[in-house]
Parts: structure tokens; C-alpha cells; sequence
């Protein structure tokens, strides 16, 4: 497997694909500057064998992942789960997604494509997730929540039940929400209030 972005979050990847025995063969950056990553060597060029092979793209912001996605032409893995994580049977998950050690996915959830589900966070049975969705460090997501394209949920937040999140939205650090969100809002505190709003 490859890893597209020699980052933080691409030796958290190298972290999950170790944990289930899986080998890297390559990673990339455009950055030249970046020439190792945990002691490997990053390569600067998509060749044939790179886009031959499974990828995970391993970049953290949402948008810039999607971006890259939309332009690769390369295979994208499937899902890859620490083997600390614990995915419900009944859960579905789909190409690139990255669910990260002692995070927890319950039973009728499904998570779309390119979504992080990132260390210790849980999410509950029933709920939407759509595409490249991150849900950072220790949130826990209720259950029958919905969460649109794009959303960033920040660390140690906290979602109820059968909440609906909008596309693009921000939920700060430690953030309760306890309302839906519309689109693009960025939500902070307990219970959750709108500051602004994100351009489109
Ligand atoms: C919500 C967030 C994105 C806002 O960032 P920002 O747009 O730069 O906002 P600012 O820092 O200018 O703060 C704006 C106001 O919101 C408050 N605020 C910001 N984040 C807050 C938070 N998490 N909880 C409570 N209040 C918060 C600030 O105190 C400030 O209030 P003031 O206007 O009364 O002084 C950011 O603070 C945050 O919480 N990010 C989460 C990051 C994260 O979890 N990353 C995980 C990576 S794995």
C-alpha cells in the first residue's frame, strides 16, 4: 500500500497499516523538501508502480484531501482499521477512510469515502457519515446523528442523538451539540453556538 502525504497524519497511517501487517511501499509528497517520514524515504514522483498499487490519501484537511482525490489518478485503498478499533459487522465503510487505534464504529452506521475516523473517537449505531468526514481524537457521536460532506468535528466534541450536521461544518474543540448545524457553520462551547460562517 501507498501513502499519498508525508505528514503527521501519514505516520498515524503507517501506525494503522503496521498494526494489520500491511507493507508501505511507497510514499509521496510534492514537497521536495520532505525526504523522509519515520525514517523512510519519501519519493516525489507518482510513477507507474505508485499508481499501480492501493493508496491511502493521508491528508488531514478535508478540503485539500478532496482536492487530491478528485485529481488522482491512481487506485485508492479500501478502508484500513487500526486493529485496536472495533467496527461493528453491521457497519460499512467505504474506499479510503482510516479509522484510527481504540476508535469505536456501532452497528448501522455508514461512513463514506475519505473519511478519518481519528484515536478513541466513537460513533454510535445508526448514523451517516458522508464523505470526507473527520472526526478527531475522543468525539463521540450519538447515535441516528447525521453528518454531511466534508464536516470536521474537533476534538473531545460531543453529538446527541439524532442530531443532523450540515456539509462543511466546523465543531470546535469540546464542542456539545445539541442542535442540528446548517452548512458551513463553524459551532463552538456547551451547549454549541454559530460564530461564523465559512465561505463556500
Ligand atoms: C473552533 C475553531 C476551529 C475556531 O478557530 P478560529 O476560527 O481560529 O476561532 P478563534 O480562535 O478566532 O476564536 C473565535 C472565538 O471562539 C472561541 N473559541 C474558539 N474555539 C473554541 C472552542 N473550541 N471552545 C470554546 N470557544 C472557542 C474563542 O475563544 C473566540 O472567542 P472570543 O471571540 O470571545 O474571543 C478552533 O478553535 C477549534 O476548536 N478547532 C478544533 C481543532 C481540533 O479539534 N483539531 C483536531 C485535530 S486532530
Amino acid at each position: 500500500m501507498n501513502i499519498y502525504g508525508a505528514s503527521g497524519h501519514g505516520k498515524v497511517i503507517i501506525d494503522i497499516a503496521e498494526s494489520i501487517d500491511i507493507i508501505i511501499d511507497q510514499i509521496f509528497d510534492d514537497n521536495r523538501n520532505v525526504v523522509l517520514l519515520n525514517e523512510r524515504v519519501v519519493t516525489h514522483e507518482l510513477n507507474k508502480n505508485f499508481l499501480d498499487s492501493d493508496t491511502i490519501i493521508a491528508i488531514g484537511n478535508n478540503i485539500i484531501r478532496k482536492r487530491v482525490t478528485n485529481s488522482f489518478t491512481g487506485n485508492v485503498s479500501d478502508a484500513i482499521i487500526h486493529k485496536s478499533a472495533i467496527i461493528s459487522p453491521n457497519a460499512n465503510l467505504k474506499n479510503g477512510t482510516v479509522v484510527m487505534s481504540n476508535a469505536c464504529v456501532n452497528s448501522s452506521t455508514v461512513i463514506g469515502k475519505q473519511c478519518i475516523i481519528n484515536t478513541a473517537s466513537t460513533i454510535d449505531h445508526d448514523c451517516e457519515l458522508a464523505d470526507y468526514v473527520h472526526i478527531s481524537p475522543n468525539a463521540a457521536i450519538a447515535g441516528n446523528v447525521i453528518i454531511e460532506e466534508g464536516t470536521h468535528v474537533g476534538i473531545g466534541a460531543v453529538v446527541i442523538p439524532g442530531i443532523k450536521i450540515g456539509k462543511w461544518v466546523t465543531i470546535g474543540a469540546g464542542a456539545v451539540i445539541i442542535r442540528d448545524v446548517p452548512d458551513y457553520a463553524v459551532v463552538v462551547g456547551n451547549p454549541g453556538k454559530i460564530i461564523k460562517y465559512l465561505n463556500k
